[in-house]
């Protein structure tokens, strides 16, 4: 199959920079798509980040301090931005209104105004792809889950509960890092830097909260600066939001959890789907390991566990036999992206990346959630408008 090939520039040559790089320099592993994605040109104000990339990756041509140089490059078609929360709205509007293609990363602004900026600057130029970052739903587990949401298999929806838990920070020792700072990482705090992995697939099947409750909170106060003193951590190490959604005429609850804070749990995402018909649980703590439970009235109510084979969106050289892990979601989502790029709305798969609507949906349960917080309160949402 010929292949069209899409130009890109990264912004931010940090952790997920390289990992798209490492995704694109095994494009191979994809058996039967017609785009894939050439980075050439980089950007990252330390230079550094740029050495790996100029070192480790053969394609790239130009590398750039000043990401408007990057812009201003005529070969790059689209963007992959990796940088602090503070800086989305500033590149992100550049990046869209110099007209390239953009796969931001999550959360899409540092807070709510910000997020509004984006989103003009996206209305405002709707030819280019904006997508935002968002892995996880392409595990084989969670495909699972989508799909049978998508045919209605659970019936009536008894309760969900989603969360995405880490526990690096439990250690008092790890330094500081931008993540810990407002003014960089944004008062949601560990909602920013999660939330959306945990929304995505809740705010796709339409389950949009009617109302939060949430409660956050702060587990390190501060940690070593790299300097031989300590710094304020001044973010939420830890939320849960308890919400009410309503979807297909049933009222139903449903908890959301972000932690940085959660021992034992180095990086998992999940989702359990309670339900009349069918019951789901899915987790990467277990990720070969999907749980079901189908329920007839009556009948009895046995759960089903098995090992999901390497089945995502886009099919692979991999063996189904074999297992699926981080870096063949990320590879799967960049699949997508590039999918939207090439092919539009006659994508190969139905399953697009996180859309600037569901990040902004995102946004405004967090900031209730601040509210919510604040005030000990239940706030309510209207999503009309
Ligand atoms: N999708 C995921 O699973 C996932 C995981 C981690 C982080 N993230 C998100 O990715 C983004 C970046 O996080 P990270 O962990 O890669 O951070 P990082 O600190 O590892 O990398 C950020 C990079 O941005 C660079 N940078 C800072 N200011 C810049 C500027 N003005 N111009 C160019 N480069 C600049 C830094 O030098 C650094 O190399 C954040 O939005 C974060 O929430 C997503």
């Amino acid at each position: 199959m010929s292949k069209q090939i899409i130009r890109f520039g990264v912004i931010g040559c940090g952790l997920m920079g390289k990992e798209f790089a490492s995704a694109a320099a095994r494009w191979c592993h994809l058996t039967s798509v017609n785009f894939e994605p050439r980075i050439i040109a980089v950007c990252d104000a330390n230079q550094a980040a740029i050495d790996w990339f100029t070192a480790c990756v053969p394609s790239v041509k130009r590398s750039y301090r000043d990401y408007k140089e990057l812009l201003a490059d005529e070969e790059v078609d689209a963007v992959y931005c990796a940088v602090p929360h503070n800086l989305h709205e500033r590149i992100y509007i550049d990046i869209i209104q110099a007209g390239k293609h953009l796969l931001g990363e999550k959360p899409f602004g540092i807070d709510k105004k910000a997020n509004d900026e984006i989103m003009a600057a996206f209305a405002a130029n709707p030819e280019v792809v904006v997508r935002s970052s968002s892995e996880f739903p392409f595990f084989p587990g969670a495909m699972q889950i989508s799909k049978w949401v998508g045919e209605g298999r659970f019936g009536d929806i008894i309760e969900v509960e989603a969360g995405f838990w880490h526990s690096s920070d439990l250690n008092p020792t790890k330094p500081i890092n931008w993540k810990r700072i407002v003014a960089t990482n944004g008062e949601y705090g560990c909602m920013g830097d999660l939330g959306l992995h945990v929304l995505h697939l809740p705010l796709r099947f339409g389950w949009k909260p009617n109302s939060v409750r949430a409660l956050l909170s702060k587990v390190v106060d501060q940690r070593p600066d790299g300097k031989g003193g300590y710094a304020s951590c001044e973010t939420w190490d830890n939320a849960i939001l308890a919400c009410d959604v309503k979807a297909q005429g049933r009222e139903f609850p449903m908890i959301l959890s972000m932690k940085r804070v959660a021992p034992g749990h180095a990086n998992t995402w999940f989702l359990r789907v309670a339900g009349t018909k069918m019951s789901m649980e899915y987790s990467t703590k277990q990720p070969k390991q999907i749980s079901y439970l189908p329920y007839e009235p009556g009948g009895s109510q046995a759960w089903h566990i098995e090992d999901a084979a390497y089945v995502s969106a886009y099919p692979t050289i991999t063996g189904s036999i074999f297992e699926f892990g981080f870096s063949d979601s990320i590879l799967q989502m960049w699949a997508a992206f590039c999918d939207e790029i090439t092919n539009g709305s006659q994508m190969l798969q139905p399953f697009y990346c996180a859309t600037p609507e569901e990040a902004a949906d995102s946004h405004r349960l967090f900031t209730a959630a601040l509210a919510s917080h604040a005030e000990g309160e239940t706030i309510k949402l209207n999503w009309e408008g």
